[in-house]
């Protein structure tokens, strides 16, 4: 018998309509649109604004928008994942939310938080439910809205993060497409430089710790970017070599996008092209756990059947890894 494997068969995004930029963000802290522009490659990030909006307003349009796209009733689905750093509260899961708006009745639904490499993590995670040939139909949200935990008068933290929603559909396969294989990997000892100090079980929410700002990220970026910068091309580098490929042969790096330096290294470190990397961080910023599918949602209708894409991450944690996925279809008869 032919082995299952887990193809990825449809995606979308939610975007927010509101744009921050570098020149309104220059009003509000010590910044420029140089600085920002030649840190991190970031002009725009999307924000969401309004009342009683969360992460998982993002996640359910998303999620709503590729069931009509993948002609998928509701029913069908059997698991929802959420990969998310800011759930609409801290509990129940956001993914449970995300599917009572999605009208999903016969599923079972939960979060998972890995940071910046949670959407990764939530893939490999995910496609295992389907290579079991336990579940058919297993839907990965990727949802941030980083606007609620970035502090807007700290300079080296608010120009990096905007908000976003990605859904993307997992489906059974025995064609040579779909999640070849994965290498994962987290290092606790991260956390010292990358970490929400406040409204955990260590220190609940007080008077204190509001007037202390520890809610929102609290990043120490120069030791953040320098595991970042070696982590991300070890782990893409070491996938390239565990299967043979070839800068040539490989259609796309699609990494996540935290910094423009970083993602410019690490493709480096990979001998590929700039032409080979799908780069949108100048218009969306860091949407943590929605960046990697944010990118194939863009570049969809580019990608082909049988393009072999490398997808790589880095975030809090520390969590980093990277996954090989071979295309599973024509993009462009499925906008
Ligand atoms: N505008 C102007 N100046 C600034 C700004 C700003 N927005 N931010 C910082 N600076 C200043 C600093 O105060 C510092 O000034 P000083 O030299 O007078 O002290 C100077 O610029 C250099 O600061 P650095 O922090 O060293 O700047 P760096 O080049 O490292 O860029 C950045 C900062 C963009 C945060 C970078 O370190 C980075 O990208 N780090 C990795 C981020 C990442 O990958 N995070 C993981 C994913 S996030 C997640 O998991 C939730």
């Amino acid at each position: 018998m032919s082995k299952i494997r887990a193809a990825i068969t449809g995606i979308n995004a939610s975007v927010p309509e509101y744009i921050l930029t570098n020149e309104e963000l220059s009003n509000m802290v010590d910044t420029s649109d140089e600085w920002i522009t030649t840190r991190t490659g970031i002009k725009t990030r999307h924000i969401l604004k309004g009342e009683g909006k969360g992460t998982s307003d993002m996640g359910a349009e998303a999620v709503k928008g590729l069931l009509k796209k993948t002609n998928t009733d509701p029913d069908e689905v059997d698991l929802l994942i959420c990969a998310t750093v800011t759930p609409d509260m801290q509990f129940p899961a956001t993914a449970n939310i995300i599917a009572d708006k999605a009208g999903l009745k016969n599923s079972f639904h939960f979060d998972i938080n890995a940071a910046c490499s949670g959407q990764i993590y939530a893939l490999t995670t995910a496609a295992m439910y389907i290579q079991s040939g336990l579940y058919k139909k297993v839907i990965l949200v990727g949802a941030d809205k980083m606007s609620s935990i970035v502090d807007y008068t700290d300079r080296s933290t608010c120009v990096i993060f905007g908000d976003a929603g990605t859904a993307m559909m997992l489906e059974p396969t025995t064609e040579d497409v779909g999640i070849i294989d994965s290498i994962h990997q987290s290092d606790g000892f991260g956390r010292v430089h990358l970490h929400q100090k406040a409204g955990g079980s260590v220190k609940p929410a007080s008077h204190a710790t509001v007037d202390a700002r520890e809610h929102y990220i609290y990043q120490e970026g120069q030791a953040v970017f320098k595991f970042a910068v070696s982590k991300m091309a070890d782990v893409s580098v070491e996938m390239m070599k565990k299967h043979h490929i070839e800068p040539d042969d490989l259609a796309w790096l699609v990494p996540h996008q935290a910094n423009l330096r970083i993602i410019e290294a690490t493709a480096r470190r990979m001998g590929i092209e700039k032409e080979q990397v799908m780069i949108n961080i100048q218009r969306y910023g860091n949407t943590t756990s929605a960046t990697i599918a944010l990118c194939l949602w863009e570049w969809e209708n580019q990608l082909k059947k049988g393009d072999k894409l490398i997808l790589s991450a880095f975030g809090g944690g520390f969590t980093w890894g990277s996954v090989y996925v071979k295309w599973a279809y024509d993009g462009k008869n499925h906008q």
